[in-house]
């Protein structure tokens, strides 16, 4: 079974809930104003805007304290975890880059060329599924891809002899003493602490969230515009639902869909199939799960493979149906946007910027 239609039944649950805020809350206050002047079918009624966070899942056994929160911001800065000292975490999530990457396919350690681009990793905690084909079901279990794979280059079988030597600095031995009183700095310790950091970074304070709240100024009226067009005309919230902005979040195993992005000018063979390697399953192939769109505007280059330069030309993709291929999406298909609904929609994801940043902390000596 195709793991879209597997969670279909949550996937249709959460949209059901977008829409039914959406009829529910619609025109407070002024139900008993005087019949408007214009005819009502001229005016495209701007739709509510959700604001409410899910409650964020903790796993039970590795809950979230400050020690190790920041102990596990220190590791996710120190380049001392990779094999060659030369990459840390933040190297492929950096702030300048809306906390995603800076080249189209992130280069790893021995500046070894990776297939894919960065993501943004603000909200990631509500993911249950990571990477852009879901391929680790923790971020637990991504972390210690990270480090041992071709982020970091350490190899999965020296984990356990780097995880030693990151224990041994005297400022971690210390931190990890407390932290994890009995196993001390382990490839598993390790990837506690970052995972219980990486839970800190939420961002819910973008002016759509101000807007959200109730602050009628914190949009402007072509972000308004543009808002409307993302959730009507546009079709968009199907997949990139508010107030996360991507339907992926907090359904088990994620959601994957075929937009066709880099399918197009090469051999089938050379295709990155992405959740259908995970799956094993044809109805997934090259179906990428559904990034969040907070902090879109500052994270360029964009989708998986960081094939797209500008926002702009991202919004035009998807606006227009994506990219043909043997597996595209029925979802998906050319909305008929205007020039300045277009413009719009690129002007509401300016809204979705994240107020926040990554602080580099001081690393243990
Ligand atoms: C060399 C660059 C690089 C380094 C170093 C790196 N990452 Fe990433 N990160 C990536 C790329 C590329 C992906 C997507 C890979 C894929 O989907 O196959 C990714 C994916 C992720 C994701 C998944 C986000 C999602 O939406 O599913 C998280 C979380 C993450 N990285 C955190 C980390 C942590 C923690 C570390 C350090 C242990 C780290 N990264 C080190 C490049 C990097
Ligand atoms: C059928 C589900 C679906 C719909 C509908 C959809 N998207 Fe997406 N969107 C995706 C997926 C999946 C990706 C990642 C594709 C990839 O990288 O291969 C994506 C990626 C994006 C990206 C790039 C984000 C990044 O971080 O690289 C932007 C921007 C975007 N979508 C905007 C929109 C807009 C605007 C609309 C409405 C016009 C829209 N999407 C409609 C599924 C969808």
């Amino acid at each position: 079974m195709p793991s879209t239609t597997k969670t279909w039944p949550a996937f249709v649950a959460s949209l059901a809930c977008v829409f039914a805020l959406a009829s529910c809350k619609s025109q407070p206050a002024e139900e008993k104003a005087a019949p408007p002047a214009e005819p009502v079918a001229q005016k495209i009624a701007v739709p509510p805007a959700p604001g409410k966070f899910p409650e964020l899942k903790i796993p039970a056994d590795n809950p979230q304290t400050p020690e190790k929160i920041a102990l596990g911001q220190q590791l996710f800065f120190d380049a001392r975890l990779s094999v060659d000292g030369s990459r840390s975490c933040y190297s492929c999530h950096q702030n300048e880059h809306g906390n995603g990457g800076e080249t189209p396919t992130a280069i790893g350690a021995l500046d070894k060329p990776l297939t894919r681009h960065s993501p943004v990793i603000w909200n990631t905690a509500y993911f249950e599924a990571f990477y852009w084909d879901g391929r680790a079901d923790s971020l637990e279990a991504q972390a210690k891809g990270a480090w041992g794979g071709g982020n970091m280059g350490v190899g999965a079988d020296n984990l356990a002899k780097k995880a030693a030597e990151i224990g041994k600095i005297k400022g971690y031995k210390k931190q990890f003493k407390k932290v994890f009183p009995e196993e001390g700095a382990t490839p598993d310790t390790i990837a506690k602490a970052i995972s219980a950091y990486e839970r800190t970074l939420i961002c819910d304070d973008t002016a759509y969230d101000r807007y959200a709240g109730g602050d009628e100024t914190a949009l402007t009226d072509e972000q308004k515009a543009g808002w409307t067009v993302f959730m009507g005309k546009g079709q968009c919230a199907v997949c990139h639902a508010p107030p996360l902005f991507s339907s992926a979040m907090g359904v088990p195993g994620g959601l994957y869909y075929n937009v066709g992005i880099g399918t197009a000018g090469k051999p089938e063979a050379e295709v990155d199939v992405g959740r259908a390697k995970v799956s094993g399953n044809e109805a997934d192939w090259a179906a990428f799960k559904i990034p969040s769109l907070r902090n879109v505007a500052k994270s360029a280059p964009y989708f998986h493979d960081g094939s797209v330069a500008t926002l702009s030309e991202a919004v035009k993709i998807m606006a227009t149906g994506g990219i043909d291929n043997k597996n595209k999406t029925a979802l998906l298909a050319d909305r008929g946007l205007r020039e300045e609904e277009l413009a719009s929609l690129v002007a509401f994801l300016g809204a979705l910027d994240c107020g926040g940043k990554l602080e580099q902390p001081d690393l243990p000596k």
